[in-house]
């Protein structure tokens, strides 16, 4: 990909950067008061407009500094299925504060991390994993990368240190995840200092499945495991590939004793439909990643759920064969009961059929944008809505996220798409808000 969906925006010619500084610069100084000492993220500091401001959020919305409100079309990075600041987690995280906000979970464990493992393992496709708490997305999958590669150590397999992984993907923006995400992606600007990986096309159709199978057989005393996202590559472009490719990925390695590793990090937790895209596609990974919804967008938190074989490989009574990993907030107690909470919503909340209504509307109020001019794709799964354009420079860009903002409402496309993965609960007339939006903006800007 020259120019991925999901990666930063390519270079700016000159003419372009100075005009969009320049626009930048102009920009009301109130809205800038304060940005001094602030780094942003996937921010081009130099002419990206002023983030906007919030000062709190409920249900579906963002209420901004300046009185404004917003509809909610991203649920901060697809984490708040809920919605914002559901009772039911905030008491749970409040209750926890006073308790014990937090505590080192090396020799020490709480009630909250054994109540959210033991769910945690009972969910999670195999129902018999131990979990492995960090405290992000990112963190899960250097969690996972490592457990795949001590698992050969632990058996005393050598030379097993690359892992298989897909164009498109998006792990996270830690080294080991960024070696294993495309290359052309987030990821472009640290390619030479990261770990070579095997990168190759998510296997579609016979002749997918027989090159994935001929580099699984080329490499396999060199590999260490197999990782991808099941279902929808997210942040690499929302792209949709079906149960016979999650499949394929899944046995073709297993068939070779290779741990795979499955990223549900964002279709975890019901975001394309089922709890976990895994078990729609009837497959069990090795070892499964989850973050994002876990704590139902409250705070960061990882798992990574291993299967008992795989934890198996570090039993012993050498300390070396341990798996050498703890981060220091590791099982935080708030993050814990913030999780616990969001899985008693899970269970006690008609999640999944929220979900369907969500893909119904999302199917009928983006099927307009077909015809906008530059859009190329319109694609739903679950509860995420994607109009992909055939192009999508930064000037753009910049001008299609300020009139979402104008229009009342919170999408913010990056690469080359528009989408919508809204919390779980948002209501019929405001997701008709959000696609009539998109619809319209793409018209207008
Ligand atoms: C599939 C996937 N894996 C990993 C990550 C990284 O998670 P985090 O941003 O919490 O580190 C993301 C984040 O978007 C993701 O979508």
């Amino acid at each position: 990909m020259t120019s991925p969906p999901g990666g930063p925006p390519a270079g700016l010619r000159h003419a372009e950067a100075a005009r969009l500084a320049e626009a930048s610069a102009t920009q009301a100084p109130a809205a800038q008061a304060g940005l001094s000492h602030i780094w942003l993220p996937y921010t081009q500091m130099g002419v990206e407009p002023p983030p906007v401001m919030v000062a709190g959020t409920s249900g579906v919305r963002l209420h901004l500094a300046d009185g404004r409100e917003l509809i909610d079309g991203v649920a901060s990075w697809w984490t708040a299925c809920h919605g914002y600041n559901h009772p039911h987690i905030v008491t749970a995280i409040e209750e926890q504060a006073r308790a014990m906000p937090h505590v080192m979970f090396g020799g020490l464990v709480h009630d909250g991390a054994l109540r959210l493992a033991d769910r945690l393992a009972a969910l999670a496709p195999g129902g018999a994993g131990r979990v492995f708490f960090s405290d992000s997305g990112s963190t899960a999958v250097e969690v996972a990368l490592k457990m795949a590669l001590q698992y050969w150590v632990n058996r005393g397999v050598k030379g097993r240190t690359k892992f298989v992984c897909f164009r498109g993907a998006y792990h996270g923006d830690t080294m080991a995840a960024m070696s294993v995400s495309d290359d052309a992606g987030f990821a472009a600007a640290f390619v030479g200092a990261l770990p070579d990986q095997l990168r190759l096309d998510l296997p579609r159709g016979e002749l997918g499945c027989a090159d994935y199978a001929a580099m699984l057989d080329a490499h396999r005393g060199s590999l260490a495991g197999v990782i991808f996202e099941p279902s929808v590559q997210g942040a690499g472009g929302m792209l949709f590939h079906d149960g016979e490719t999650v499949r394929a990925v899944v046995e073709e390695a297993q068939a070779r004793d290779l741990p795979v590793i499955a990223d549900e990090i964002f279709t975890g937790f019901h975001r394309t439909g089922p709890l976990f895209a895994c078990a729609e596609a009837g497959v069990v990974p090795d070892i499964l990643c989850l973050g994002k919804g876990l704590t139902g967008g409250a705070l960061g938190m990882g798992a990574t759920v291993a299967q008992p074989h795989v934890f198996d490989a570090f039993l012993g009574d050498d300390l070396a064969t341990a798996f050498m990993h703890g981060p220091t907030f590791m099982a935080n107690p708030l993050a814990c009961a913030a999780a616990n909470a969001s899985l008693d919503l899970f269970e006690s909340e008609p999640r999944a059929a929220g979900v369907r209504a969500i893909e119904a509307a999302l199917r009928d109020g983006l099927a307009p944008a077909r015809t906008r001019p530059g859009v190329v794709d319109v694609r739903v799964r679950g509860a995420i809505g994607v109009v992909e354009l055939d192009d999508l420079p930064l000037d753009r860009l910049y001008r299609l996220r300020a009139a979402f903002v104008e229009c009342g409402l919170w999408v913010r496309p990056f690469g080359r798409i528009v989408y919508l993965t809204p919390a779980f609960v948002i209501g019929k007339d405001d997701l008709a808000a959000l696609t009539d939006g998109i619809c319209r903006v793409l018209t207008e800007a």
